[in-house]
């Protein structure tokens, strides 16, 4: 029962989208465990690219059953808008289902994500604005809309008018603002559960057949690890559990049934709205990094924070993930550096070195990265298709992390094309979900 979860191991964006369609080939079912709209996956290939906020990146191989499991939160207009763009670019979503028990992201979160966010004045997160905040508080205080009611248009209308009792009166009372009207709210979402109800359903025992007949699952995160509601860089999260645990709760899979955890970093870090961010480059390297990595939000269009590797974090991610390997991404964009530093420990005010991450965003401020200087390498990498092809440099930069990580780097992806990709440690390119689950036992 090869089942192998898709982690971010940094603050999201590390290219998980493309590392998920890398192993889909060799999947029966690809899971979305978490997050909503607020993701950004980028596949490419054969000269297309594609974006998915919601559907799963397992859509492109028609064998693949793709789940939008119940720990994701649904915005139906962004989903449905999703699928038209798929089909009229020619890929099926006959193979797609939705979980009857996730939540619907409603007008009314994406509003009061914004004016929430404005409230918060100089103390602002850096939301994507879609929704996901409220909609996961709504969840969690046992008020929220899920696909089963949008299914049904009498549970429908009830709990709609049930959820505008109260967010008007908020919406007016606090924030000064209209509430869009049963009305309007009715007329937009009925025509998404027209799309969409057939898809939506039970999905739990769907998920737990797979795992159970030793079919190949993947699992795959939205957002990292350092963004995760329990384990993040609090406050400056997002309001889902992007961690490999999460993929077990949000999709109803006991961690028994988990075989392999990957951690997908970037070979660089970068970080998206506001929070601590020790290995942070403001200068020309930092700009290199943004340019060269196309370090502009797929959800947003904002330009992301960049800086050096941060070890400290992908250890951290290594024992919160229960890593098996990692996946590097992007390690093309280091190449014309003279030299690379990766962050291997952090230095407190007092002088005091700590190799731990620590847990209180407030210490994490006041940390200052502790770097090792690697030599660079001046060679464009974009077309190595092999480990023993890459730079001397590249390889000890490799290397290098695998040390300060204790943890195999088993993929490594030299830019975005399927293509653009080499596995390591007796991973099969051809077989990878089964070789992963493999290099797990070893
Ligand atoms: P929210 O998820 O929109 O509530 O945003 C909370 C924080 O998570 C903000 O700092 C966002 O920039 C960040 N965030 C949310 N989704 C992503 C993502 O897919 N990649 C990177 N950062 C994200």
């Amino acid at each position: 029962m090869p089942a192998v979860v898709v982690v971010g191991a940094q603050w999201g964006d590390e290219a998980k989208g493309k590392v998920v369609d890398c192993l889909a080939q060799d999947a029966d079912m690809v899971v979305r465990y978490g997050g909503g709209s607020n993701a950004g996956h980028t596949v490419r290939f054969d000269g297309h690219e594609f974006k998915l906020h919601l559907v799963p990146s397992g859509i492109f191989r028609p064998r693949v059953t793709n789940i939008i499991a119940s720990g994701v939160v649904v915005d139906p207009q962004v989903l449905v808008e999703e699928i038209r763009s798929l089909q009229a670019q020619g890929v099926a979503v006959d193979n797609l289902r939705i979980s009857a028990s996730a939540h619907v992201v409603m007008p009314y979160h994406r509003l009061l994500d914004a004016l929430e966010e404005k409230q918060r004045g100089s103390a602002q997160i850096g939301t994507t604005c879609r929704g996901i905040g409220p909609a996961y508080a709504d969840k969690a205080a046992r008020k929220g809309i899920r696909m089963a009611d949008l299914r049904q248009p009498d549970r429908f209308a009830e709990a709609l008018r049930r959820a505008l009792e109260e967010k008007s009166r908020l919406l007016k009372m606090v924030y000064e603002t209209d509430c869009p009207t049963f009305e309007d709210i009715w007329r937009e979402y009925k025509s998404y559960a027209e799309i969409l109800r057939p898809m939506i359903t039970d999905t739990d025992p769907l998920v737990y057949h797979a795992v159970k007949s030793g079919q190949r699952v993947v699992f795959e995160g939205a957002q990292g690890t350092l963004l995760d509601l329990d384990h993040g860089t609090y406050p400056y999260v997002t309001s889902s559990h992007p961690v490999a645990g999460g993929a077990c709760v949000g999709t109803g899979i006991g961690p028994t049934y988990i075989d392999a955890v990957i951690g997908v970093a970037k070979a660089y870090t970068t970080r998206v709205g506001s929070g601590a961010f020790p290995t942070e480059l403001t200068n020309e390297t930092g700009n290199y990094l943004r340019e060269r990595g196309r370090e502009y939000g797929t959800t947003t269009g904002r330009p992301r924070r960049c800086g050096w590797l941060d070890t400290v974090v992908l250890r951290y991610s290594a024992q919160v993930n229960g890593l098996t390997a990692f996946a590097m991404t992007l390690l093309d964009v280091l190449s014309g550096l003279d030299t690379v530093q990766i962050c291997r420990a952090y230095r407190l005010p007092n002088g005091e070195t700590i190799e731990q991450f620590p847990s209180d965003s407030a210490v994490l401020d006041r940390c200052e990265p502790v770097y090792e200087q690697l030599p660079g390498w001046k060679e464009e990498i974009a077309d190595v298709r092999s480990w023993e092809d890459l730079p001397a440099e590249a390889k000890r930069y490799v290397q290098r992390v695998e040390e300060l990580t204790g943890t195999p780097v088993a993929m490594v992806s030299v830019g975005p094309l399927r293509t653009q990709t080499f596995w390591r440690h007796g991973v099969s390119a051809d077989a990878p979900v089964r070789s992963l689950q493999a290099l797990a036992r070893r």
